[in-house]
């Protein structure tokens, strides 16, 4: 059965909101035969990104970058999943290009400006072999019934790519 990871960091109750939002969409009754596995970012492996067939990230914005949680999990994982590093350091590569690729996507949480943390994620998963499988949600504050139905779309979207 196709997998799809979802690898969250949801610290506050808004925060968890949008991230149950977004795994009521995944678990959306047209949706059927997708395995959603659900793993905070601390907790989070190697082994269970290997293992799925798209990833969909959830994090705050934490001085303009994403969170120190969602950071480990890059840390953690990049390497094994299929990432390169250049001299400097960096993330290395491009991983552009739809074939064979692990659909991702993204939500992130802030209160003033999530610019920097989207960019932050964008950097690295443009050096793993991902696709961007639908544009990143990003929701400042309380979320608006809105934003709480494209965060259920959003997970939709993707589990629904697997099927
Ligand atoms: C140390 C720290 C840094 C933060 N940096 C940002 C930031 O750069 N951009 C932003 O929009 N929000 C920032 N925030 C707000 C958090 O993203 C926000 O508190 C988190 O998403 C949880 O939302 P809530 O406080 O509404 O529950 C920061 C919060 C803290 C505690």
């Amino acid at each position: 059965m196709p997998r799809l990871l979802v690898v969250h960091h949801s610290p506050t109750p808004t925060v968890r909101r949008l991230t149950d939002a977004v795994l009521a969409g995944t678990r959306d009754d047209e949706i059927e035969g997708v395995d959603v596995v659900v793993r905070a970012a601390l907790d989070a492996h190697a082994d269970d990104v290997l293992a799925a067939d798209g990833v969909l990230l959830g994090t705050t914005a934490n001085f303009g970058y994403m969170s120190g949680a969602l950071k480990h999990f890059f840390d953690t994982i990049f390497l094994e999943a299929g990432g390169a590093l250049a001299d400097d350091g960096s993330a290395a590569g491009d991983a552009s290009g739809p074939a064979g690729k692990k659909p991702w996507g993204l939500f992130v949480h802030g209160r003033y400006d999530t610019t920097g943390a989207v960019r932050s994620v964008e950097t690295i998963v443009g050096a793993l072999p991902w696709r961007q499988a639908a544009p990143v949600l990003e929701v400042l504050g309380d979320p608006t019934d809105e934003q709480l139905a494209a965060a259920y779309e959003l997970g939709g979207t993707l589990a629904a790519l697997l099927t």
